[in-house]
């Protein structure tokens, strides 16, 4: 039975108390509320109701054996989620909570096996927004969410997006407006040492290495292992996206040019890139602040998927900062 779904403008600033408690109310009776965070929106179901939690993997289209993160309102919530919380993770938590950062800790037996996919780590983030605190207040329990996006495609980042992804298929959206930082969290491995970064987001290796000493960055068969989520592709527009390097406007408009001979609809995502657009060639022009970048790649992609685009050009951006998370999900959505 597909539920209707109720799309309610929320206050990002005060959100209203009459519309937090019928969504906590929602979700008590096991149903699926999506809510804004800082970094996407979050398909969420009460952390502690494993037939609800099961209900997410069915409206994602989603690999049982992917782990979610566990949303808390308050670091006392730890205890129960967790049999080890580490030096580190108390330093991080005082200094970046709530936040971008996601912690993987050792699980309590309380966590629902269908939360962490059967994994002995659970992950743990507290969000910096005032819609998902009181949320997950009013319910009293965590809450477990992914991102939301139907699997594999590039997340949500509005209210809109979740609608196009879900509608009929969940309860209640939470439209707190558009996303602050538009990549997913940073997700830390702290159940082994050194600290491994399974997922870069807005908080950086050089952000956490002052509090933990050496980070590593999870990469490869090791990282698939630990981090399912890794394992498939992800953050994919239906187009096939090539990546050329930044500033190169004449690789940009061939390849570009190439794509349009073969008859197929084509579109740029660069932020260098002027006159040397062709016809029949869509341009999105990216912000050249990295901050703001980030906060807009996801939507560009999807709206090129709403136009039907084939192919997609995209300039790469530098590696550093936010950058790295950048062209992580870039190299993701190029990967074919
Ligand atoms: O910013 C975010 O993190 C957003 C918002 C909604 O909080 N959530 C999000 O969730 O991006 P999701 O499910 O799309 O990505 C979670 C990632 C996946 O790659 C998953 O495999 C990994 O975290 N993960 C979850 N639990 C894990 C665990 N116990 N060990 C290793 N990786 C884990
Ligand atoms: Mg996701």
């Amino acid at each position: 039975m597909s539920p209707q779904t109720f799309v309610v403008k929320v206050s990002p600033k005060a959100p209203q108390k009459r519309l937090i408690l019928t969504a906590a109310e929602i979700l008590r009776r096991g149903g699926l509320v999506a809510f804004p965070t800082e970094t996407v929106y979050g398909l969420g179901a009460d952390a502690l109701n494993a037939e609800a939690v099961k209900q997410i993997f069915v409206a994602k289209g989603r690999p049982l054996d992917n782990p979610i993160i566990v949303h808390i309102a308050s670091a006392a919530e730890l205890t129960a989620l967790t049999s080890d919380v580490p030096e580190e993770a108390r330093l991080l938590v005082k200094k970046y909570w709530p936040g971008p950062l996601t912690l993987i800790l050792q699980k309590s037996p309380g966590v629902p096996e269908e939360v962490t996919g059967g994994l002995d780590t659970v992950a743990v983030r507290m969000p910096q927004n005032r819609i998902a605190l009181a949320l997950i207040k009013a319910l009293g329990h965590p809450i477990a969410a992914p991102s939301a996006n139907l699997s594999g495609r590039p997340s949500g980042t509005t209210a809109g997006h979740v609608l196009q992804d879900f509608a009929g298929k969940i309860d209640m959206i939470l439209d707190g407006g558009p996303v602050a930082v538009g990549l997913e969290s940073t997700v830390l491995d702290l159940s082994r040492r050194p600290p491994a970064i399974l997922r870069p987001g807005a908080i950086t290796a050089e952000d956490l290495e002052p509090l933990v000493g050496r980070v590593v960055m999870g990469r490869g068969a090791e990282a698939k292992k630990r981090s399912p989520g890794t394992r498939y592709r992800h953050y994919s527009p239906r187009a096939r996206v090539t990546l050329v390097e930044p500033g190169d406007t004449p690789a940009m408009a061939a390849t570009a040019q190439r794509y349009a001979e073969e008859g197929k609809k084509v579109a740029v995502v660069a932020r260098h890139f002027g006159p040397a657009a062709k016809t029949n060639v869509i341009v999105r022009v990216m912000p050249e602040k990295l901050e703001d970048y980030a906060r807009q790649i996801f939507a560009v992609l999807r709206e090129l998927d709403e136009l039907g685009v084939d192919e997609i050009v995209v300039e790469k951006t530098e590696e550093r900062g936010i950058g790295v998370a950048i062209m992580d999900r870039l190299k993701r959505a190029a990967a074919r």
